[in-house]
């Protein structure tokens, strides 16, 4: 009997170590520049063959594991998932079945990690993996290019996760500029129990006149220097987010106070993360920052690489589950 197919893929979320805007655009989008890192606080993707009633049938959950881990405001940082007409990794499959002429049908299962409205890039992070595995799935043999120009007009951060690791990305986010040799770094992240929307985060922000350069900061990431970092970790979108939102104030001194000196919000917010080359300073930083309830509370590693984590063929008995 010939197997089906199935591909799992893990879909990492990110942080912005380094984000400057340089400008707003005709249409709508901001200019900028920034640092992407992904971090392993992953979504989980199964891809199967689907039945011939149904094109894409996607079902999403928030991982069981989640509401298990020592986190008081857990609940609260997990919200009901969005109709699944309207995520990006649903619009990510049409838009390879449209566009490259597939008609066999796919059955997806989505566990997701990353909180909402969390400036982590969850929903294009699943987006990607979706077209990553879409192409796997099919034997598309597109190339990562080719998928490129997909993965822009699902969403700017879209393109990033193609790649993962470290990258420099520009224009609105989808100009990607992978960069090797950063050193691993662990991160330890703050999810507060409200989330904020990017629009209305942009919609508040400024263009600077001057705007701060990213060099610096790389030569702090390179030479592993966390006090030369501290200073040079910016985010233009600070100052918006903590305009629509104050709560957000008690983050930074809650970071210093854990013993990590390296620390910003992530995108458009509302999380919080802190970095350092230390796995015990983080993992020390993550329990203190846990037992004051500040969130849902991660830590991990950073700069890790997207790609498939199994494909293999599976008799069909094994799928009905
Ligand atoms: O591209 P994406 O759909 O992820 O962007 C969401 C929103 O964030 C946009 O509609 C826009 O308001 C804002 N945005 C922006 N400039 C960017 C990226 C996003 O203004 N470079």
């Amino acid at each position: 009997m010939r197997g089906a197919v199935e591909i799992r893929l893990l879909a990492p979320a990110k942080i912005n170590l380094f984000l400057e805007l340089h400008g707003k655009r005709l249409d709508g989008y901001h200019d900028l520049e920034t640092l992407m890192v992904s971090i392993d606080l992953c979504d989980e993707l199964i891809l199967r063959s689907g039945d011939p009633s149904e094109s894409i049938a996607l079902e999403a959950h928030w991982s069981s594991g989640l509401l298990a881990q020592r986190c008081i405001s857990a609940a609260s940082a997990f919200q009901p998932l969005p109709p699944v007409e309207k995520n990006l990794l649903y619009r990510a499959l049409a838009l390879l079945q449209k566009e490259c002429g597939v008609n066999s049908p796919v059955q997806v299962a989505l566990l997701k990690r990353i909180p909402l409205e969390a400036g982590l890039g969850g929903a294009s992070a699943d987006a990607a993996a979706a077209l990553l595995a879409g192409n796997a799935f099919w034997h598309l043999g597109l190339s990562i290019a080719e998928l490129s120009d997909f993965a822009a007009q699902i969403g700017s951060d879209v393109s990033f996760f193609l790649h993962g690791g470290f990258a420099l990305c520009e224009g609105r986010g989808e100009i990607v500029t992978p960069m090797e040799n950063l050193p691993p770094i662990w991160v330890v992240v703050v999810k507060p129990p409200f989330g904020l929307s990017t629009p209305l985060v942009y919609r508040k922000c400024e263009i600077p006149h001057k705007p701060c350069q990213m060099a610096p900061m790389l030569d702090a990431l390179r030479n592993r220097d966390e006090f030369a970092l501290a200073g040079q970790v910016v985010n233009r979108l600070w100052a918006p987010a903590l305009a629509i939102e104050s709560r957000l104030a008690a983050l930074p001194a809650a970071f210093d106070e854990a013993g990590l000196i390296v620390h910003q919000m992530s995108g458009s917010g509302s999380s919080y993360f802190g970095v350092t080359f230390d796995r015990m300073k983080a993992i020390r930083a993550a329990a203190i920052l846990r037992n004051r309830a500040l969130g849902f509370t991660w830590v991990g590693r950073g700069g890790v690489k997207s790609g498939t984590k199994s494909a293999c063929n599976v008799p069909h008995d094994t799928l009905s589950s």
